[in-house]
């Protein structure tokens, strides 16, 4: 089913609010990471697969998830997931066949959305990627409250 824009922009706010009052509980980011996937993955019926992955020794290996199984560990500088950490800004991919290097995890997935995650000193610690088996299922709605839902991790 595919959200109209008024109701899509409704659902990311009242996910907001639930994850505030959920996340705050505790610091740990991995247990906010957790429950953020957990959260949007189960209320937004358009997102394939919803997780994390986390920058490490400079490598960028899986976190927290909620989908089909993903890769542990991504090749290096390639992909939707380092092109969001080396631009260090949002990366949208209306069609996964027409971006050079994705790394298909799942081959149903056709469209891509990579937000960076920071830490409370706003170093980037890794990226919130959803996949969705519909071809451009994200627009700047998505970019704007993804965003906001990304930063409750260091708040
Ligand atoms: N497609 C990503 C890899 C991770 S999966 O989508 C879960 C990429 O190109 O970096």
């Amino acid at each position: 089913m595919i959200l109209s824009p008024g109701k899509k922009v409704n659902r990311y706010r009242r996910i907001y609010k639930q994850l505030h009052n959920l996340i705050t509980v505790t610091d740990n980011s991995i247990a906010r990471m957790a429950t953020i996937a957990a959260v949007l993955h189960h209320k937004m019926e358009s997102f394939s697969w919803t997780g994390f992955y986390i920058l490490q020794n400079e490598d960028l290996i899986v976190g927290p998830y909620q989908g089909p199984i993903a890769c542990q560990l991504l090749e290096k500088n390639r992909g939707v997931c380092w092109s969001g950490i080396n631009k260090q800004e949002v990366v949208i991919v209306p069609d996964v066949s027409k971006f050079k290097g994705h790394i298909a995890c799942d081959p149903r997935s056709r469209s891509e959305i990579v937000i960076p995650v920071r830490d409370k000193k706003k170093r980037i610690i890794g990226v919130l990627d959803v996949d969705s088996n519909s071809l451009d299922n994200f627009d700047e709605t998505d970019s704007f409250h993804l965003k906001s839902i990304a930063s409750l991790i260091s708040l």
